[in-house]
């Protein structure tokens, strides 16, 4: 398993579309506070960014989920931060839509606990593989059906501290 020499995304892309995707919540969100809730592991990097780039108040946090060995479905939230939900402007984050599987479990999970208003960002979006109906209200970049990793996304665990967005083949 090589890691392609093409680069998917650059550095700089990824900073530029990063800065938009900052202004974009700031103007949707004005005057508001927001709770930021990051899926673990893969969206830590694109957190850590798109924080810096929202000119709201805000709380962040993390949460990680386990997928079931057995089927697509997923079983339950590994942990939770600290942060109450309830009552807040909640924009969760991840790194990457794939099934929508992950995205419209924790919808529902997060949604029972009574926050204002939710929201999702997600980094990249792979919509030809799509089972479920989800949709997000911010988009760093759609990408084509290969394994892609770098910016926090993995293969096996590696490749997270890749600065930019490849893929593995
Ligand atoms: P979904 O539930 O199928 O939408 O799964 C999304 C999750 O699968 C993401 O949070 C990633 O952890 C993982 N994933 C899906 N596609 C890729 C990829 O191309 N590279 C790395 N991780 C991926
Ligand atoms: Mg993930």
């Amino acid at each position: 398993m090589n890691l392609a020499r093409e680069v998917l995304r650059s550095e700089e892309e990824i900073a530029q579309r990063i800065t938009q995707l900052g202004r974009q919540i700031t103007s949707d969100l004005e005057g508001k506070e927001l709770a930021v809730l990051g899926v673990l592991k893969g969206s830590f990097v694109f957190v850590a960014d798109l924080i810096r780039s929202i000119r709201l108040p805000l709380q962040v946090g993390f949460l990680e989920i386990t997928h079931s060995q057995k089927s697509d479905y997923l079983t339950e939230i590994l942990f939770y931060s600290s942060f109450r939900v309830e009552g807040t402007n909640l924009l969760i984050v991840e790194d990457i839509l794939d099934t929508g599987i992950t995205l419209a479990y924790l919808q529902e999970q997060l949604a029972a606990r009574g926050p204002r208003s939710i929201r999702i960002c997600t980094f990249l979006d792979k919509p030809d593989r799509r089972k479920v109906d989800i949709q997000p209200d911010y988009v760093g970049f759609p990408v084509p059906n290969l394994h892609v990793v770098g910016y926090g996304l993995d293969y096996e665990g590696r490749f997270r501290n890749l600065p930019y967005l490849g893929y593995v083949q």
